[in-house]
Parts: structure tokens; sequence; C-alpha cells
């Protein structure tokens, strides 16, 4: 039985999309199940799975992928679309499975997960608690655990302190916002999970993973995809400005916060071979992935808008006005923690992993994935929606103040 959808699950531009994907598994293949598996993270390691080896890839999520994501025959040998809090479903997705990665949850930045602790906390520890026992039950040999660098103490990340954070400081516990608390119970549930069966855990703390096909409008894109689609969007508004209702148009990004707060992100292809290392490894401790760059929001978005010029410089209709865009401060804004950042020591020492991608080069192929998506948005918004609803998309990132998408791209 499938739970009911939830009030954002449908995509107003696509309300039917379902998918249908399998091919036969013999009685032989090894199995792993990526959970999540078309979401942003887990759809580029389950086609890396689906390149690399020779397992049968289950992908289960609750959304088949939108146009513009991965395809389901790139990331898996076979899809399930359902509910992973319902245990039934989650039995479905782990059947025989040697492996299992869980990606699944309720997921956002600072926009989404700021005042949405109880919605996120137990969206999520619905998904792990199901997820923890059919893993038991179903001797599952290996799982992987998606956590985040939330699990760490608030104090150790205001100004003033040496904020990168290493794998050792999470205890004692003050983690941040219910998403953060729920991460670290459920990592500790899987240790305990693991000591007491033959079950053998990995565990992931993400810091700010970016890239292309994450989520980039809708109120969940983290600060670079939503910095580079604000300056699409600013763009857009340019273009369409002698429209009648755009005589109030201010050409300027708006930035949360003061911009001093200090954030690294870390590519996608680099996060991947890092979980794959991991996952292949005997380190059975919480381990960071993430970069240990840090960088200012306020510095951030400047490199987004260079990024933002170089992709649009090969397509665009419009160039941005001179003289560059103002920033404007919206001191309201959910701002999260003052400053994050990867101690990356532990990773090294034990996988010899280090992140390859500068953050530069990571968002220059960002900016190409957004610009090329917010064209495409265009054009078929503009076949099923009107001239207003397209001038408020690129004035507010979203289709309705109601609606949170976790997806958006379309073909
Ligand atoms: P994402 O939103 O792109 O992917 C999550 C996927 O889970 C989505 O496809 C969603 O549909 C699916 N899902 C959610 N609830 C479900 C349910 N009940 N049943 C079935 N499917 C469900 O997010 P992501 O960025 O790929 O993150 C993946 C994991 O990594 C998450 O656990 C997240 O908390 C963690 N993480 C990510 C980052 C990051 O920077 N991306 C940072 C820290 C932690
Ligand atoms: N999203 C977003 N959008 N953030 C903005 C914006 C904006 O337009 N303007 C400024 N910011 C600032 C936020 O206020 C925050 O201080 C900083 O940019 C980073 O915000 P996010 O990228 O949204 O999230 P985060 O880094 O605080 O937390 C993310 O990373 C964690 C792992 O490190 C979240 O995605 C968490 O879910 C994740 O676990």
């Amino acid at each position: 039985p499938d739970a009911p959808p939830r009030p954002d699950a449908v995509d107003p531009l696509y309300p039917d999309l379902e998918a249908e994907f399998t091919v036969s598994v013999s009685a032989f293949s090894y199995l792993i199940s990526v959970l999540g598996g078309t979401g942003f993270i887990g759809s580029h390691v389950a086609k890396r799975l689906k390149e690399e080896t020779s397992s049968h890839v289950i992908a289960a999520d609750q959304y088949a992928p939108m146009p513009g994501h991965l395809p389901l025959e790139a990331i898996c040998d076979e899809f399930i679309q359902c509910d992973l809090r319902v245990k039934s479903n989650m039995e479905r997705a782990l059947r025989g499975c040697q492996e299992a990665f869980l990606f699944a949850a309720d997921m956002g930045g600072m926009g989404y997960l700021a005042g949405n602790d109880f919605e996120v906390a137990s969206w999520n520890i619905q998904i792990t608690i199901s997820f923890a026992s059919v893993c038991i039950a179903e001797r599952i040999e290996k799982v992987f655990f998606a956590s985040s660098a939330c699990v760490y103490p608030e104090p150790l990340q205001k100004h003033g302190h040496a904020f990168k954070l290493a794998e050792d400081s999470a205890w004692p516990a003050d983690p941040q916002d219910g998403y953060g608390l729920e991460k670290l119970f459920s990592e500790r549930m899987l240790e305990y999970s693991s000591n007491e069966t033959s079950t053998s855990i990995r565990i992931a703390r993400f810091h700010n993973i970016f890239g292309p096909n994450g989520t980039w409008y809708g109120g969940r894109e983290k600060a670079p995809a939503a910095f580079l689609r604000k300056f699409a969007c600013l763009r857009e508004l340019q273009f369409l400005k002698p429209h009648k209702y755009l005589q109030d148009h201010k050409n300027e990004l708006i930035i949360w916060g003061t911009g001093g707060q200090r954030r690294s992100f870390c590519y996608i292809t680099d996060a991947v071979d890092a979980v794959l290392l991991l996952m292949n490894s005997d380190v059975t401790k919480p381990v960071n992935i993430g970069s240990d760059r840090d960088v200012s929001i306020l510095d951030l978005s400047h490199l987004c808008e260079e990024s933002f010029r170089l992709a649009q410089s090969t397509g665009a209709e419009v160039p941005i006005e001179e003289p560059r865009l103002q920033r404007f401060h919206d001191t309201e804004g959910p701002i999260g923690v003052d400053c994050r950042s990867s101690d990356n020591k532990f990773i090294k020492e034990t996988l010899g992993w280090e992140p390859l991608t500068s953050l530069e080069d990571g968002l220059n192929q960002t900016a190409v994935f957004i610009v090329e998506q917010h064209r495409l948005l265009k054009k078929n918004v503009l076949k099923s929606h009107s001239m207003e609803d397209w001038i408020r998309f690129n004035q507010q990132g979203v289709f309705s103040t109601h609606v949170l998408q976790t997806r958006g791209p379309v073909t």
C-alpha cells in the first residue's frame, strides 16, 4: 500500500508522470538497491554503479525522473516507484539485495529546512526505521547511509570558531535543526543494527554537494543552484522589461543574510568517487564527504555570476546588463549556521580521497545545465501557462507559493 501523496508531490507541469522500467534479473545476479535513486546524488551514484559493475542495479524512489534528469536507462536495470516510508515497499525495494544505498530523504537547502523541522524529521525517520528493519530482516550484507554536515554541533559553527568540522566532534550532540538531529539519531541507530547483526554499515556526512541534475528551483535548491537560477531569471526579466508587468523590475541579486556566512561546496563527481571508495573500504565510522575550501556566500555569488556569464555567452539572446548586478541583502532570509566547512583529514588518511574539481569548474558545469534547463522550461511553460505565470516564476523561483517541488527541469 502506498501512502497518500504529499501536497508537494505533484509537479504542476507533469501531474501524471510515472515510469515502468525493468529488465530481467537472473538468479545469480549481484543485486544493489539505490533508494532515492532518481534524486540528485542517488542518480549519479546509480549511474556509476550501472556503468562500472556487472550488478543488477535497482533504483527506488517516490518519483520517476523528470525530463532533464538522468534517465532511467542510464541509472538502473529496474525502477520501483514507491513511498519508502512504507515497510512493504521497502521490502520490495531491498528483496534479494546484497548492497543497499539510502539516499531517500525529504531534503533541501536553508529555504526549505528552516522552520520545517517536524515535517522533515518525521518524514525522514520513517524512511530510516523502515530501511534499518528491512536490512536486518533481509540480511543485507552492506548498507550505505547518506548523513549530513548538519549533524555537527551548532556552537562549533559560529563566526570566530575554527569551523572545519572533524568527524569526532559530532558528539556531545547539538545538531542543526530537526533535519540534523534525525540524521545523527539514524547514524547511531544504524550503527546499533550493525553491531547486533551481520549487516555492515558505511556512513557519509555530505557537505553541500552541487552540480548538474540537482534541484535548481521550487524552494529546495541550495545556494549555488539558487544563485545561478536567479541570474538566469534576472536576465529573462531584463529581456521582458518592456512588458507592462515589469515596470518595477529591480536589477539586483537577492542574497539571504549579509553574505558573510561561509560554506564549502563539493562537486557531484568528486562526491560520487568518495561514496564508491567508502562503500568498497572497511571504514565503518562516519566520514565527511565535502570540500575543505570555504568561501563566503557573497564571494560565491560573484563566482556564480562569472559562471553564468560564461554559460550564457554561448547561447544567450540578451547579455546581462552592465553595470554589474547589485546585491540586495535580505536579512530576514533563512541563514542556517554562520560558518561550515569539512575537515578532510580522516577521509584523506583512510581513503586517500580529496576533491579534484575546483569550485569554479564545478560552477561552470552547473551554470551550463541551469541555463539550458531555464530555456527549456520557458518553452514548456509557455505551451500550457500564461506569460504572467512565466514572469512570476522568474521573480519568485516557484510556480506557486504553495508548491515546493523536488524536481524541475523539462525538455
Ligand atoms: P534529492 O532531494 O535530490 O534526493 C532525495 C530523493 O529521495 C528524491 O528523489 C526524493 O523523491 C526521494 N524521496 C524522498 N522521500 C521519499 C520517500 N518517502 N519514498 C521514496 N523516495 C523518497 O536530495 P540529494 O541532494 O540527492 O540528497 C541525497 C541524500 O543525501 C539525502 O539523504 C540528503 O539528506 C543527503 N545529503 C545531501 C546533501 C547535498 O548537499 N545534496 C548534503 C547533506 C546530506
Ligand atoms: N538556498 C539559498 N538560496 N541559500 C542562500 C541564498 C539563496 O537564495 N542566498 C543566500 N543563501 C545562504 C543561506 O542563507 C545559507 O547561509 C547559505 O547560503 C547556504 O545555504 P544552502 O546552500 O541553502 O544550505 P546550507 O549550506 O546552509 O545547508 C545545506 O547543506 C547541508 C550540508 O552541508 C543543506 O542542503 C542541508 O540540507 C545539507 O545537509
